[in-house]
């Protein structure tokens, strides 16, 4: 059985069949999916989807490129949340230098906000970080208390780099892009770092893997993920199932 570790059901692209498409994920092998809040609203319908089915889990929390919408009133709200038994982590919060708005001292401000947040709730963190690496390795760095549990969600920097969050305590989600005829720089982190720090995740509806490659994604494809990362390792499937799944739940908790 298999854990998808950052999925977004809330998106419309699932308004047709969520319902079916959740019901049947236990029976086509993945036990527990996580949904991960990406504003308010969709932090909102993911307290509400794990409150509709017993296999998904939920993260609340304001991506980078919408956290002008932020208050503190509205981060009360998100520590609200937090104290809820079904959401296990604060996310996706980080920086976003890719689209690169709302203005980087708005997103280093609320990425600061919510790290702590997660840190006085006790839960671990689901981190985006997009053309951002410098900022967000300091900012991590400046904010730490002790070592870090949480996740660097669709990891796109060097093997360094993934070296470095791995020993902040980090896990890395791989995802559909591992799949990719240009992913050359993710294989090489893949091959590098141990599987024990490797948690699968698709960001469905987005990053379908090969040959579904810019269809709509579901955590049904990530055996296509399973069976990439056992060719970069040279490794059975079953051992990546086994281990990713078991690293899941040690990052959650659940
Ligand atoms: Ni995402």
């Amino acid at each position: 059985m298999i854990i998808d570790t950052h999925a977004h059901f809330d998106d419309k692209a699932f308004n047709e069949d969520r319902e079916t498409l959740l019901a049947g994920l236990p029976e086509a092998g993945v036990e527990l999916a996580v949904n991960i809040g990406a504003n308010m609203s969709t932090s909102a319908a993911t307290v509400a989807l794990t409150e509709k089915y017993p296999h998904i889990y939920g993260a609340v929390g304001v991506h980078p490129s919408d956290t002008a919408e932020l208050t503190d009133e509205k981060l009360q709200q998100l520590s609200a949340w937090c104290k809820k038994d079904k959401i296990i982590a604060v996310g996706e919060i980080g920086l976003d230098y890719y689209w690169d708005t709302p203005e980087r001292e708005i997103q280093k401000k609320w990425f600061r906000a919510q790290l702590n947040l997660a840190f006085d709730e006790n839960l671990p963190v689901v981190i985006h970080s997009r053309d951002a690496a410098a900022d967000t390795m300091n900012i991590l760095k400046e904010e730490a208390r002790g070592d870090y549990r949480g996740i660097m969600h669709c990891f796109s920097y060097s093997p360094e780099i993934a070296a470095e969050v791995v020993k902040m305590g980090f896990y890395l989600g791989i995802g559909g892009v591992v799949t990719f005829a240009n992913a050359k720089k993710l294989v090489e982190v893949v091959a590098q770092i141990p599987l024990e720090r490797i948690v699968l995740e698709t960001d469905c509806p987005y990053l379908a893997p090969v040959p579904y490659r810019g269809k709509r994604n579901s955590s049904l494809y990530l055996p296509l993920v399973v069976d990439k990362i056992a060719e970069i390792k040279g490794i059975s499937k079953e051992e990546v199932e086994r281990v990713t799944t078991a690293n899941a739940r040690e990052v959650y908790n659940i």
